[in-house]
């Protein structure tokens, strides 16, 4: 086997709500040689690269074992920028901007010839494209001036990263810098619609509610699992994804799986009466966003402790709760 080249690593601290000039500096300097950077964003942290070059871009699929069929998301500092790499620009994706950007929603449209390089798009016709909110993304994407590709900043298909020791432990020698603004607010990943067709399709489930969505453009199409038996919609999506070492189940009642055995196991719990027995309980919080806020880190938290067994019990099936569901049951695949 050939070894993968490996890197120094440098972690910097930076403020997150004002960013170091100087600190930022290094960081565009990185990325305008084509070197990777690991940075905050309002939902996870995302591992980014110069979006119009094919090198750098490779850098990030290598980096993340990704398979390089997978469109990565392009960050830019505002709507504009985001306009300039599209071919068309539907009267919906300017009403979702003006409504949502910055902030965790990611618009997928028609791209743009000589815009994004074609790595960035998997040689594909459309572009993903995202403002994020964090003072420190957007900070990053206005010293660089360029546009970031930028995955979640984790090995493909393991948890997304919610503090930069997460990062670290999963790509030290793999990225030259990681930008260090503590954990972020959000706690899991944008939400993606697809606006280059007629229909606006809800591709991911995230952070931004979907019900607020179709509040400024109407329903979405929602992509079924029957899915995989069609045209790939979100390449991303098909996968197992956002799992943890641990084996994780999806209980809607974890107290029968406790019942036969809670030895090392650690549950996710909602209920305040679940009878834990051995298990190790975390209350999770009630509301949606703050669980989701608690999600990853709880899932990082528990990997390194050393469990055999995870169980989450179910959240209740409204739509609230759409993407943190969705997040489970990936997890459990
Ligand atoms: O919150 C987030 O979105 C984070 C932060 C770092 O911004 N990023 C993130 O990126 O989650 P990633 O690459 O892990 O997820 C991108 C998702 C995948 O499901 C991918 O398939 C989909 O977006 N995607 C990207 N480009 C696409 C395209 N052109 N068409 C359809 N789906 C696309
Ligand atoms: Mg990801």
């Amino acid at each position: 086997m050939v070894p993968s080249p490996t890197m120094d690593t440098r972690v910097l601290a930076i403020d997150a709500a004002s960013p170091s000039p100087a600190i930022l500096r290094e960081a565009a300097d990185v990325l305008a040689a084509g070197g990777l950077v690991a940075f905050p964003t309002e939902t996870v942290y995302g591992l980014g690269a110069d979006a119009r070059s094919d090198a750098a871009v490779a850098k990030i699929y290598a980096a993340k074992g990704r398979p390089s069929r997978n469109p990565l998301i392009v960050h830019v500092p505002d709507a504009q920028a985001a306009q300039a790499l599209a071919a068309e620009w539907p009267e919906a994706a300017q009403q979702l901007a003006d409504a949502f950007w910055p902030g965790p929603l990611t618009l997928v449209v028609k791209r743009k010839l000589g815009g994004v390089s074609d790595a960035a798009a998997a040689g594909g016709p459309t572009v993903a494209l995202r403002v994020p909110k964090h003072p420190v993304a957007l900070a990053l994407l206005r010293a660089s001036g360029l546009p970031l590709a930028a995955p979640s900043a984790n090995t493909s298909g393991s948890l997304s990263p919610v503090r930069a020791a997460h990062v670290l432990e999963d790509l030290e020698g793999k990225v030259n810098l990681i930008l260090d603004a503590g954990i972020v607010e959000g706690g899991i990943e944008s939400t993606v619609i697809d606006v280059s067709a007629a229909q606006p399709v809800l591709l991911r489930p995230g952070l931004l509610d979907a019900g607020r969505i179709e509040q400024i453009i109407g329903p979405l199409l929602q992509p079924t699992d029957a899915s995989d038996t069609g045209p790939l919609p979100s390449p991303g999506m098909l996968e197992r994804h956002y799992a943890p070492r641990t084996k994780l189940l999806l209980s809607s009642n974890p107290s029968v799986i406790l019942g036969v055995s809670s030895e090392g196991v650690a549950v996710l719990a909602l209920d305040a009466d679940l009878p834990p027995g051995r298990a190790h309980v975390v209350r999770m919080p009630l509301d949606p966003v703050a669980y989701a806020a608690r999600l990853y880190d709880t899932l990082h938290d528990l990997d390194a402790k050393g469990f055999h067994l995870l169980v989450a019990q179910e959240p209740p099936p409204t739509s609230l709760w759409l993407a943190v569901r969705d997040r489970l049951r990936r997890a459990a695949a």
